[in-house]
Parts: structure tokens; C-alpha cells; sequence
């Protein structure tokens, strides 16, 4: 299936490790120019390196999405470079366990603040190219903001902010037939989810005790699945596709446990 993302403009946040470097990648194979934003300069020129090796058309952008300029700018510079885009994903963020009891107010305002602002903030300054392209939107949230995960508030109220906002927009957006959807992981192996199992006493224990509740195939979710879902969206295919909460997760949020 041609998924019709040859030439097309997509901006990747935290485009340079885990989840977005798999989109990032599958982006351009697909024949897209995935212009993809992360803070580190050497993970950002390998995967750029790599690419243009594979003679594929990429941008690297590095800069810290906790800043409202900083994001302006990475908006600005893409449509200096390439003069339109056509769909934004909002991917980048850090599960910083900021809870109730290991955390503080200005603590919990941070947190929040750091992963969520920017899916904001690229949205807007993305949305006057969108509306040319009729474009997409696609916000990676996390399975955290419905079933919970203890002791990371911020996180988690970020993640749940992200969902109400990607309705919110599917809405305000109609009128200019721009597709907002959501993608909902759970467990993928990424530099954050290994840095997370590396909390626990026994990380490969607590590997194995989860990816055998997963119910579809009792393994985790790859990067290059949660991927898949996102090209597709971004794609022509998904015209009529918006304000969906998709979960990627092996049915590890709404089987029954009980079953595996
Ligand atoms: N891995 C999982 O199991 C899982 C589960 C649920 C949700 N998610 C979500 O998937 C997304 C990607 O996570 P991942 O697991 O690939 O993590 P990751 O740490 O491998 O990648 C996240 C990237 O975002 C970048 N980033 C974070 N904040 C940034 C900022 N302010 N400015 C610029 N770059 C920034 C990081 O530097 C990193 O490159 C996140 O939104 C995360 O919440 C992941």
C-alpha cells in the first residue's frame, strides 16, 4: 500500500532515540522528509548520518523543547528549510517520577510543564502551515493516564492533558480537515523504558513479570509497531480518521489479565 507520504514534511519530536527515531525512520522510508528534533547533538547526527547514507532526505534540529522559543524557532527553521508541513508528532517526553509522595509543588508544576507544553506549543506554532496542507496531528501519550502508575503525577497528568487536548483540537480543527489523533503505548524497550525498569531491584525480573501479562503474545510492543500505526495516520489513508485514542499495546490495557 502506498501510503502517499513521498515529499511530505514531518515534524518529530524527540526524534532521535526510541519511539521517535523509529518513526523518524519510518517516515523516510516511506519516501517522506521526517525533520526530527532532539537535545542531543551526537544521537541527532547519527541518525541523520545514517539516513543520508541511505540516500534519504532528512533535517535534524537540535534544540530543548522546555522552552516556548525554542519551539517557535524549530518551527520556523522547518519552514525556512522546506516551506510547508504536513503533519507534526508530538512524541518527545520523560516519565520523572514525580509523585505525591517523592514530589513537591514546584516540582509536579515542572513536570507537567515539560511534557506538556510543547505539544501545545508545536501545535500552534505548527497549525498556519497545517491549515495549507490540510494536515495531521499525532500526540503519543501513554497508557499511564488511564490505568495509573504510582508516584509519577506529573507525568501521568501530562499524559492524560495530552488526550483531552488531542479531542479538543480534532475539533477545533474540523473546519480545516485536519486530522488530530492520539497513539497509546504501554510497554515498548526505549532508553526510557529501560531507564525505568532500572528503579526496581531486579530490572529483567520486572521485565518478565509484565511482558508475560501482556495478552498478545506475552511479549512488549515494538518501536517499529507504535510506528506503523503513526505513518499510517499521518497518511491519506486516515482522511476520515480523527479525535481516536489508538492503543498499541498487545491488549495489555483492556484484556482481561486474568487470561494470560
Ligand atoms: N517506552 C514506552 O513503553 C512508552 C510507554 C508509554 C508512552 N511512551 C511515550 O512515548 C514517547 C517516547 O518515549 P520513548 O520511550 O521513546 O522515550 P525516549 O527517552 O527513548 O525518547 C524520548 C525522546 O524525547 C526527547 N525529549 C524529551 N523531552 C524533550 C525536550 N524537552 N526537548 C527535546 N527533546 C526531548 C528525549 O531526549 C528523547 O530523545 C514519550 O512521549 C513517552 O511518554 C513510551
Amino acid at each position: 500500500m502506498d501510503l502517499g507520504l513521498k515529499n511530505k514534511v514531518v515534524i518529530i519530536t524527540g526524534g532521535t532515540t526510541g519511539i521517535g527515531k523509529a518513526i523518524t525512520r519510518a517516515v523516510a522510508d516511506e519516501g517522506g522528509i521526517p525533520v526530527f528534533i532532539g537535545r542531543n547533538q551526537e544521537n541527532g547526527l547519527l541518525l541523520l548520518n545514517e539516513l543520508k547514507k541511505n540516500n534519504k532526505e532528512a533535517y535534524y534540529i537540535q534544540v530543548d523543547l522546555h522552552n516556548t522559543e525554542s519551539c517557535k524557532k524549530a518551527v520556523l527553521e522547518t519552514i525556512n528549510k522546506y516551506g510547508k508541513i504536513d503533519a507534526l508528532i508530538n512524541n518527545a517526553g520523560k516519565n520523572d517520577s514525580i509523585g505525591l509522595e517523592n514530589g513537591s509543588p514546584d516540582a509536579f508544576n515542572v513536570s507537567v510543564s515539560n511534557n506538556l507544553n510543547h505539544y501545545y506549543n508545536m501545535a500552534h506554532f505548527c497549525l498556519e502551515e497545517l491549515k495549507k496542507t490540510e494536515g495531521k496531528i499525532v500526540n503519543i501519550s501513554s497508557k499511564t493516564a488511564l490505568t495509573g502508575q504510582g508516584g509519577t503525577s506529573g507525568y501521568a497528568a501530562a499524559k492524560g492533558a495530552q488526550l483531552a487536548l488531542t479531542r479538543e483540537w480534532a475539533v477545533e480543527l474540523l473546519k480545516y480537515k485536519i486530522c488530530v489523533n492520539a497513539i497509546i503505548p504501554a510497554e515498548v524497550m526505549t532508553p526510557l523504558y529501560k531507564s525505568w525498569l532500572s528503579t526496581f531491584e531486579n530490572p529483567e525480573e520486572k521485565r518478565k513479570e509484565i511482558t508475560k501479562k501482556i495478552p498478545l503474545g506475552n511479549r512488549m510492543t515494538t518501536k517499529e509497531e507504535i510506528a506503523s500505526m503513526t505513518i499510517f495516520l499521518i497518511s491519506n489513508k486516515a482522511n476520515h480518521i480523527t479525535g481516536q485514542h489508538m492503543f498499541v499495546d498487545g491488549g495489555y490495557t483492556h484484556l482481561d489479565r486474568s487470561i494470560t
